[in-house]
């Protein structure tokens, strides 16, 4: 018997109040995300360049991304049991509304959109039943999104995820700010939200819930989070270290050896600041060295494959196959407190007694 609130999210009732955060480029597909749907969480697939695997054996990424992300939500929902799947689809990718409509027509239940403000997401969804949560860093975000889907659109959107500077992979703060560790605290955040929800409340026919995302990692922190007034956790970082996470056993061991000196600020070549773990790809980088890019794909907005250092997705897509001397591992703040790999009821099984016990 379950002693946490469940999480409601549209007509989505979830048993454990925990979003398994989205992870690109091949970090969370279906054996996750069905994984943690199945045990009573919400699974997320992540799109980014979720055709990279394939890249070769068809003309070109997106169409490798379709047929992938088409492949990937069918068996997360056949393994799953047919419980809610969401769709994690950053808004800077350069197919983005296409991406949407793809997911939506395979059966993504939920659509959670970040990096960027994900302003066209009720219009390319409309008619469609599937529950829209944009991610943010800001109060300000909320508000803009709010504004602007009601007043286009007259949709609200079914949940907020607030990002916080602890997350992993490209964070929606200034570098400087993470470096120094002066970005806002996720609970300053959090208040600021709850406070422009509160005033939608009216108009939305309910309290749009906000969800919290980064540095959550034990069970006393779900219950600080519910406590204030989050309606749930997203978890990343902790859910690489489990058996079912798509990743190469490579890189969920670099999560289990990592120390907290082996995590860095790096500044992305899409322009986003991220958290990633130094290898001596991330090293030689750091240094200024460069590895030329021919880039087939285009596959995020903001990249000039002219200009930037390296090619991000490559490097990504080296880390999922376990490429630990060229490989980017995208990581949590928290990465070095990981300490072993776990199946994912165990992992829910862990924080659920850490939650009931509290800190000692
Ligand atoms: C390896 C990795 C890849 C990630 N990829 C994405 C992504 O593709 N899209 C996205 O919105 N967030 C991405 N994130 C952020 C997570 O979804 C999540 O919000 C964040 O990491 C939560 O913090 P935690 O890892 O401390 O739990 C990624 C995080 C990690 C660790």
């Amino acid at each position: 018997m379950r002693r946490w609130p469940s999480l409601v999210i549209g007509e989505f009732e979830f048993e454990h109040p925990i979003i398994q955060g989205g992870m690109g480029v091949g970090i969370s597909l279906h054996r996750l995300s069905s994984a943690v749907s199945k045990a009573g969480g919400l699974g997320v697939i992540a799109a980014a360049a979720i055709g990279l695997e394939i890249r070769n054996e068809l003309a070109n990424l997106k169409e490798a991304d379709k047929v992938v992300l088409e492949r990937e939500i069918r068996k997360a929902k056949e393994l799953s049991g047919g419980k809610p799947i969401g769709i994690n689809i950053m808004v800077a990718v350069t197919d983005y509304e296409e991406k949407v409509k793809i997911a939506v027509d395979a059966g993504a239940d939920v659509i959670i959109s970040g990096a960027g403000l994900p302003f066209s997401l009720p219009e390319v969804t409309e008619g469609k039943d599937v529950c829209l949560i944009p991610i943010i860093s800001s109060a300000r975000a909320a508000e803009i999104i709010l504004k602007r889907w009601w007043s286009r659109y007259k949709r609200l959107p079914d949940a907020f995820v607030i990002e916080g500077p602890l997350a992993g992979g490209h964070l929606g703060f200034k570098e400087d700010e993470l470096v120094k560790e002066e970005a806002p605290d996720i609970y300053s955040i959090l208040d600021d939200v709850l406070h422009i929800v509160d005033k939608w409340r009216i108009k939305a026919g309910f309290r749009i819930p906000v969800i919290v995302a980064g540095g959550i990692y034990r069970g006393w922190e779900v219950k600080e989070a519910l406590s204030r007034g989050a309606s749930g956790v997203q978890m990343a970082t902790r859910f690489v270290a489990t058996h079912e996470c798509d990743a190469d056993s490579a890189f969920k061991e670099m999560y289990v050896k990592a120390k907290k000196e082996d995590i860095v600020i790096i500044k992305s070549p899409v322009g986003m600041p991220a958290r990633a773990l130094k290898t001596p790809f991330v090293e030689s980088m750091m240094r200024g060295e460069k590895r030329p890019v021919k880039c087939p794909y285009h596959c995020l907005k903001p990249c000039n494959p002219r200009k930037v250092p390296y090619c991000i997705a490559e490097a990504l897509i080296k880390a999922k196959e376990g490429d630990v001397e060229e490989g980017l591992f995208f990581c949590g703040a928290r990465v070095y407190e990981v300490d072993r790999i776990i199946s994912v009821d165990e992992l829910f099984e862990e924080i659920h007694s850490e939650y009931e016990r509290e800190q000692a």
